[in-house]
């Protein structure tokens, strides 16, 4: 049965964890979903591991609904959330409402994610409003890293973790279905997890969140330009690419790929007349 936002809803009321995963396109959608995971986030890292961009803040809104289509097609039962790439809401409500519904609407998404607390109240009331379910994402939030002066964790000192708990109260109260904390200390997300009546995801914010979310690349060690202290390497999945491809060149080279199994067969008198 196709998963929805109550169904992130009714497992933080029944205590039960659920699981997000990154994905970019089809093939990977489908793998994501056909092993069980409830939601699929088409982050807006896809700039960074997709793309190759140094940090997420050159992805396009063009960008994220062709990815999001691709994942849309893929993704079976698991419910698909699509990020807003920076300067796709900032700049006005106005902006907010449209591109979260151009999301909704090429990309097939059933809900769309935005970086931002307190600010951003209005922006989340007016997409929800709009009958679009918001996924709110505070602490260590990728698009204001130049703000942040680089990738830290947040809400250390009691004023950022006052900050951030208000934060996510005041994202609730606009009408946000979930939560992302990303790179917040793991006991201020379990006590913003039990202040929220919505469901919190974590990312490097520990165990006690309702719900988890990686990046698969990360969760596969398929990306090696740095590994976050929070990532969990669940396969060795790159190096196995790596082998493969390699196996490819050399059975390529020695003449044993393909092999006859692999090509098709013209009856000999007709090849014959070709001679
Ligand atoms: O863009 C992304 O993949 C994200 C996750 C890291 C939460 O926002």
């Amino acid at each position: 049965m196709k998963n929805t936002v109550v169904t992130m809803q009714q497992a933080k009321e029944r205590g039960e964890k659920f699981t997000m995963l990154t994905a970019y396109d089809y093939s990977m959608a489908k793998l994501i979903d056909e092993a069980g995971i409830e939601t699929i986030l088409v982050g807006d890292s896809l700039g960074m591991v997709m793309l190759g961009y140094e940090d997420t803040l050159s992805v396009t809104m063009e960008d994220m609904v062709h990815h999001t289509r691709a994942v849309a097609r893929g993704a079976g039962n698991a419910l698909v959330v699509a990020d807003m790439p920076f300067m796709s809401y900032q700049a006005s409500v106005y902006d907010a409402v449209c591109n979260a519904g151009r999301l909704m609407k090429e990309g097939r998404a059933q809900a769309v994610k935005l970086e931002g607390g307190r600010k951003f109240a209005g922006h989340i009331r007016a997409i929800t409003d709009a009958s679009i379910p918001v996924v709110a994402h505070l602490g260590l939030t990728p698009q204001s890293l130049n703000a942040f002066g680089g990738f830290k964790v947040q809400g250390k000192s009691e004023e950022a973790a006052r900050g951030l708990l208000e934060d996510a109260v005041a994202v609730e109260e606009a009408g946000a279905v979930a939560v992302v904390l990303e790179c917040v200390p793991a006991k201020l997300a379990e006590l913003i997890t039990q202040k929220l009546h919505i469901p919190t995801i974590g990312i490097g914010a520990g165990a006690g969140c309702d719900g988890q979310v990686l990046v698969y690349q990360d969760m596969l060690a398929m990306f090696g330009d740095f590994k976050p202290k929070f990532v969990r390497q669940f396969a060795q999945v790159g190096e196995m690419m790596k082998e493969a491809f390699a196996k490819y060149m050399e059975d390529v080279k020695s003449g044993a790929f393909p092999a006859l199994e692999h090509t098709f067969k013209i009856d000999d008198d007709v090849i014959e007349k070709l001679y």
